[in-house]
C-alpha cells in the first residue's frame, strides 16, 4: 500500500537526500518538505513553514494528514518538537528535548559520559574567564574551549598559544559572541588523532549502525581556510576498522543508550557519534542527535532497505528484528558552493546542466525553483554524489559531476576523499 504521507523538516542537502529516499519507498505515497528546496520541489510538495515554531509545524502536519514526521536539523529537536508532536498524537522520528541535550548542551553530554565511564577527553565545566584561567594554569596549553550551547559549528576554539587563548576568553565571556550559549563552557584536554563519524539508528532499546563517514569542514583544499558546514564527505571510511567499530559500540553507544533509558528518556532517533582515534581507541568529541550534513548524502544512498519501514520499526520499538542491508560500495559527496562561502556570497545565479544528471546523483541544498529555473539561494548550493566499488572510483565519479554542473561563482574542494585514500 503506497499511501503514506511523510513530512521531512528542514531545507538542506540532508533533507533532500531523506526526501529522495522516502519518495522511492513502496509504502510512501507523498513526501512533503517543510520548507524543502529547489531539488525537493521536483518530487515532493514543499510547504512554507517556520521550522522553529512548533505550532506552525503541527498545523501543517494536521492539514496534510501526515503519517510520519522526520526531523532533519538540531534546532527543532532542541526546541522540543518531538515532545510537542507526540503529545498531539503525531508519529515523529527523533529524540525528545531532554535527550537532545546530548547535542544542545556540550556539558550535559560530557557529564552523562563521565557518569557512565564513556571514553572522552578530560574536561572541566567553567562559568567565568577566571575559572578557565585556573584550568589553563593547571593543565597548560593547548586546550580546547567549547561554548556549552548550540553555536552553529562555531563555538569550539582550539587554543594552542596564549594569543588564541585570550581571544577565546574574550569571545566567550566579554564579547558574548554566542549569547547564552557560552554562559558556561567545557574546557577540554586537546586530543590529537584522526576523526570520523559513526551513525546509528536507535529505537529506545536497540540500535543499528547505519554506516561511517568522514567529513571535510574547512573551506579549502588540505583542510585550510575557514570552517564551514561541511564541503564534502565519503562513506564508509577505512578508519572504521572492526576494532574501532566494536569499541565504539561497546564503550560508547550501548552505555549512552543505557544512560538515556536510566534517566527516563529512552533514545529514539539518529545518533551521530563524532570520535577521535587516539592510540587505537575511540574518544567522543561530540554527539549529534540527528544525521550530519553532508554525511547523510553519502550514507542514505548506501542504505538498501526501505527507509520508511526502518523509521517505523524504530517508532514501534522493533529495530531488533530488522536486518539492515547496507551496500558495500563507497559514496563520495562534493559540495558545490557559491564563491565567498562561508562568508558573504551572491544568490540568484541560474544553475545549468542539472537535467543531464542521473537520478540520485545530486542533492540540492541552497537552491530555489523560480519560473521553472533552479537558482542558487544559499552558500552550499548542491551536493553531487558518486558511488563506486571503491573510494577511488567514487571520487572520480563525483568529480565528473562536479565539473559538469555549472553556475556563476561555483567553487568546490578538489581533495574530497583524498584523506581516505591515504589510510589504505
Ligand atoms: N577535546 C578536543 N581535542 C581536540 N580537538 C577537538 C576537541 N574537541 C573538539 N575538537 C575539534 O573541534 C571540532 C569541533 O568540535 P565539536 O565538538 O565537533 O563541535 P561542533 O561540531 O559543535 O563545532 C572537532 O571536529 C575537532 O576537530
Ligand atoms: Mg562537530
Amino acid at each position: 500500500m503506497s499511501d503514506k504521507r511523510v513530512m521531512v523538516i528542514g531545507s538542506g542537502g540532508r533533507e533532500c537526500a531523506f526526501a529522495w529516499k522516502l519518495n522511492k519507498d513502496n509504502e510512501v505515497g507523498q513526501v512533503y518538505c517543510a520548507p524543502g528546496n529547489g531539488g525537493t520541489s521536483a518530487f515532493a510538495i514543499n510547504i512554507d513553514c517556520d521550522i522553529n515554531n512548533n505550532n506552525e509545524i503541527l498545523e501543517q502536519v494536521i492539514k496534510y494528514k501526515i503519517d510520519l514526521v522526520l526531523v532533519g536539523p538540531e534546532a527543532p529537536l532542541a526546541n522540543g518538537i518531538v515532545d510537542f508532536l507526540k503529545t498531539n498524537d503525531i508519529n515523529v522520528f527523533g529524540p525528545d528535548k531532554y535527550a537532545s541535550q546530548l547535542e544542545s548542551s556540550k556539558l550535559f553530554a560530557r557529564e552523562v559520559m563521565a557518569e557512565y565511564n564513556i571514553p572522552q577527553p578530560k574536561y572541566k565545566k567553567c562559568s567565568s574567564a577566571e575559572e578557565v584561567l585556573e584550568v589553563k594554569n593547571d593543565w597548560g596549553l593547548p586546550i580546547v574551549i567549547k561554548a556549552d550551547g548550540l553555536a552553529a559549528g562555531k563555538g569550539v576554539i582550539i587554543c594552542e598559544d596564549e594569543n588564541s587563548f585570550n581571544e577565546a576568553l574574550d569571545l566567550m565571556f566579554k564579547k558574548s559572541g554566542f549569547g547564552d550559549a557560552s554562559k558556561s563552557v567545557s574546557v577540554e584536554e586537546c586530543l590529537y588523532g584522526e576523526e570520523l563519524s559513526i551513525f546509528a539508528v536507535c529505537d529506545g532499546q536497540d540500535y543499528k549502525i547505519l554506516n561511517t563517514a568522514q567529513d571535510h569542514k574547512r573551506a579549502y583544499d588540505n583542510d585550510l581556510g575557514p570552517n564551514t558546514g561541511g564541503m564534502g564527505a565519503y562513506s564508509p571510511t577505512p578508519l572504521s576498522t572492526e576494532n574501532i567499530l566494536s569499541q565504539t559500540e561497546n564503550k560508547i553507544i550501548k552505555p549512552i543508550l543505557t544512560a538515556m533509558k536510566d534517566k527516563g528518556h529512552p533514545y529514539t532517533g539518529f545518533l551521530y557519534v563524532g570520535i577521535m582515534i587516539v592510540n587505537n581507541e575511540p574518544y567522543v568529541i561530540e554527539f549529534n542527535v540527528r544525521m550530519g550534513d553532508p554525511e547523510t548524502q553519502v550514507v542514505i544512498p548506501l542504505l538498501k532497505d526501505s527507509f520508511y519501514s526502518l523509521l517505523n520499526s524504530c517508532l514501534s520499538g522493533n529495530l531488533k528484528n530488522v536486518n539492515l542491508e547496507i551496500s558495500s560500495k563507497t559514496a563520495v559527496t562534493i559540495v558545490l558552493a557559491a564563491d565567498g562561502y562561508p562568508n558573504s556570497y551572491n544568490k540568484g545565479m541560474e544553475i545549468f546542466e542539472l537535467d543531464q544528471i542521473e537520478d540520485g546523483s545530486v542533492f540540492h541544498a541552497g537552491t530555489t525553483l523560480v519560473d521553472k529555473k533552479i537558482i542558487t539561494s544559499g552558500g552550499r548550493v548542491l551536493n553531487v554524489v558518486g558511488i563506486g566499488d571503491n573510494l577511488k572510483d567514487a571520487i572520480l565519479k563525483a568529480y565528473k559531476l562536479a565539473e559538469k554542473i555549472s553556475f556563476e561563482g561555483k567553487f568546490f574542494r578538489k581533495d574530497i576523499g583524498k584523506k581516505g585514500l591515504s589510510y589504505k
